[in-house]
């Protein structure tokens, strides 16, 4: 019999680590990542009228209103997924009760939701050093510190230079950090209490956190 899909939520404040460990999470349970921060800001980029709808909240560090990112996440959901890693969604109790209706409606329930922790010096620092490839087919990751590119603010898979978020200047996330402790952290007694949530310590080198993870979704 063919091994169930893997079905979780990553949560955890801005630059705890969610991205990164989503996308080795793709590679080794084959499921895709749905990341509601990385559709917004395709969606902005395509200059589609959910993106211009959604870039001035992106931008002061505020969060996207419940109703534009629900109806991105049905869109997402009715492509035919049966297993998926969510990053970044839900962030508020209104999207977590939405999401459990639309994931019973389609049989395939949420099995954990993981949290990672780190204390906010270090997600401050991972936020702002945070340097990315804006080019489309590749959107690869660096840090300036932890894993600068090998030629200053340069991609070293495809050459393009790289660029900072808008939202990782310092100012911005305080304000993200506030929003996340205001509308997100809530979260953590909403799937504590239906025995789903995870608490993974989102600090130290990147394979030993991934290994963390996969423990404590404890399926193959
Ligand atoms: P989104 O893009 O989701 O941003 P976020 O949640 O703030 O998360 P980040 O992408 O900043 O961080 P991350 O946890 O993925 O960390 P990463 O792996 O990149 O959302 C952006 C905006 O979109 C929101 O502010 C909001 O406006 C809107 N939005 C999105 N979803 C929404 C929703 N559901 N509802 C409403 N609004 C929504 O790592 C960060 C850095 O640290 C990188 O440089 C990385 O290389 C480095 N790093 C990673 N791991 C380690 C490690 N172990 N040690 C050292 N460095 C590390």
């Amino acid at each position: 019999m063919a091994a169930k899909p893997l079905r979780i939520v990553l949560l955890g404040p801005p630059g705890a680590g969610k991205g990164t460990q989503a996308q080795k999470l793709v590679s080794h349970y084959k499921v895709p990542q749905l990341s509601t921060g990385d559709i917004l800001r395709a969606e902005r980029k395509a200059g589609t009228d959910i993106g211009k709808q959604a870039q001035a909240a992106m931008d002061s560090g505020k969060l996207v209103p419940d109703d534009l990112i629900l109806k991105l996440v049905e869109r997402e959901l009715a492509k035919g997924i049966t297993g998926y890693i969510l990053d970044g969604f839900p962030r508020t109790i209104p999207q977590a009760e939405a999401l459990d209706k639309m994931l019973s409606s389609r049989t395939m329930p949420l099995e954990k939701a993981i949290e990672l922790t780190a204390d906010y010096d270090e997600i401050t620092r991972r936020a702002t050093g945070r340097r990315s490839c804006p080019n489309a087919t590749c959107g690869a990751m660096y840090h300036v510190d932890s894993n600068p590119p090998k030629k200053a603010n340069v991609c070293d898979k495809c050459q393009t230079p790289l660029v900072q978020r808008v939202d990782d200047k310092a100012e911005t996330v305080v304000k993200r950090l506030e929003e996340y402790e205001a509308k997100t952290a809530p979260l953590r007694p909403f799937y504590e209490s239906s025995g789903r949530l995870a608490r993974v310590n989102g600090v130290g080198a990147i394979d030993d956190i991934f290994n963390r993870i996969t423990a404590a979704i404890g399926h193959s």
